[in-house]
């Protein structure tokens, strides 16, 4: 099938990887033409494991091409997905001009019968608005070509999108039109694999799906964050704990890991959204509130534990981070945890010497050249002189340290441990102070 995708972010480039993967023939249109002619050259703009080879081999066999032209773009496709940023504006809601700019684009150019499909996540209403800035283009050129919209969310997570898209658990697709859903069934066979993962219903539910498995997906953490609050001051082990309620199928032992506070660009901007459409739609989201209140303090926990330590006393300390992103398999610095500590940390007065396996350019593009900030190459790098060691993003390469080294190089021995990867005991015997997140030892 022809199919156009407008943005090469996240969800557009995967997207039309995964689709070209399945012998689509995908046209990406994005208006940054040099990252056109990266990603034309075969240069990927992010860290995701699995995407280069696909990308490079399916625009090799001519199955993926990368323009800046929208009208040839729009020419392309028999189905055109719009999976554009949607960036939060100054009250918390999803901007959706880039959104509806696509759709007054596709409006200007349409001249056949396409299915236009929103993959980006958009507040319950967007494909109306979507429909609406397309008619009112065909209006002006006075042209009358049928079109239909749908609202098709992604659930992929940064780091295992390739395979999220290429094997997803549900495949949803909102929209009122059987000519659009024969055809996307017809897209999303080869998805399938051995059970029907397609669900059907209409547009306005398909966009509160989405918002609302991110909601929950929220909620889970930021619960087990709260008990791990109370768990810490009541004498409780939060990793029993967790491990006590996984059992239960009901619960399950999926996003039930307490930490330093979820960050990406999903989470906390999906959450902020929800709540705002809630607002508007004349309803308080109490429970979103808390969700998002309880994460913003989540992510000042590990500044607190250090600050604690050190008794306040954090001038000219230099503190080690071993994980910068916001999580594993990414080099995404959006809404990281990190930022949170290192920002506390250089507010007092304190150096900060850091490694991760992929954010350190991500870093470096964000906060510059700075006195009090070292970009190490390697792990251990990053503990010379420096007096404790905060574990952030839980890395595969971080899990099982040697701790006697740990303890040797450090000057101030004291693991800060973010996401609850070492047993406490271990740590101590090794000779080192250990603080978790809500682990009965942190106050
Ligand atoms: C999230 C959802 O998991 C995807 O299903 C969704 O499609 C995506 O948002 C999106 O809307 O595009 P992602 O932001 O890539 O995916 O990352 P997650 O793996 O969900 O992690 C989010 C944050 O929660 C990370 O900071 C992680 O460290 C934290 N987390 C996760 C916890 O603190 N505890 C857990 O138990 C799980």
């Amino acid at each position: 099938m022809k199919v156009t995708i407008f943005g090469t972010g996240y969800v557009g480039l995967v997207t039309g990887a995964c689709l070209a993967e399945m012998g689509n023939h995908v046209v990406c249109v994005d208006i940054d033409a040099g990252k056109v002619d990266r990603l034309a050259r075969g240069e990927i703009p992010i860290y995701e494991p699995g995407l280069e080879p696909i990308v490079k081999r399916n625009h090799a066999d001519g199955q993926i091409d990368f323009t800046t032209d929208a009208a040839a773009g729009i020419a392309h496709g028999d189905i055109v997905f719009i999976a554009v940023g949607t960036p939060p504006d100054e009250d918390g809601s999803a901007d959706l001009k880039y959104v509806l700019g696509v759709a007054g684009t596709i409006g200007q150019h349409l001249e056949r019968h396409a299915v236009v499909v929103n993959k980006s996540t958009v507040p319950v209403g967007t494909a109306d608005r979507v429909r609406e800035a397309i008619a009112a283009e065909l209006a002006a050129r006075g042209v009358g070509v049928e079109f239909d919209v749908v609202s098709n969310p992604e659930f992929l997570k940064e780091g295992d999108a390739v395979e999220d898209c290429l094997r997803p658990d549900r495949i949803v697709i909102g929209s009122s039109s059987a000519r659009a859903v024969a055809l996307l069934r017809k897209l999303y066979a080869p998805f399938n694999r051995n059970h029907e993962r397609i669900v059907v219903m209409d547009e306005r539910s398909a966009e509160l799906t989405k918002y609302a498995a991110n909601a929950m997906l929220a909620t889970k953490i930021s619960f087990m964050n709260e008990i791990a609050n109370i768990a810490e001051r009541v004498g409780a082990d939060v990793e029993q704990v967790r491990q006590g309620i996984g059992a239960d199928p009901r619960i399950g032992y999926h996003f039930i890991y307490p930490g330093a506070g979820y960050g990406g660009s999903c989470f906390p901007k999906d959450v902020q959204a929800l709540e705002r459409t809630a607002r508007g739609a004349g309803y308080e989201a109490r429970l979103l509130g808390a969700v998002e209140a309880v994460n913003r303090d989540q992510k000042t926990k590990l500044f607190e534990l250090i600050a604690r330590h050190f008794n306040g006393d954090l001038r000219g300390r230099t503190i080690a981070l071993w994980g910068l992103a916001f999580k594993p398999n990414t080099d995404d610095m959006r809404e990281a945890s990190s930022r949170r500590l290192m920002e506390a940390l250089w507010a007092v007065g304190a150096n900060v010497q850091a490694f991760d396996p992929e954010a350190r350019g991500e870093t470096r593009r964000i906060y510059g050249e700075r006195a009090d900030l070292v970009l190490c190459e390697h792990a251990w790098d990053a503990l010379q002189g420096a007096d404790a060691l905060a574990i952030v993003t839980e890395w595969k390469a971080f899990r099982s340290p040697d701790f006697a080294r740990i303890r040797a190089v450090l000057k101030t021995p004291a693991i800060f441990d973010g996401r609850n990867l070492y047993d406490p005991a271990t740590v101590e015997e090794a000779g080192l102070a250990y603080y978790g997140i809500g682990r009965g030892r942190s106050l």
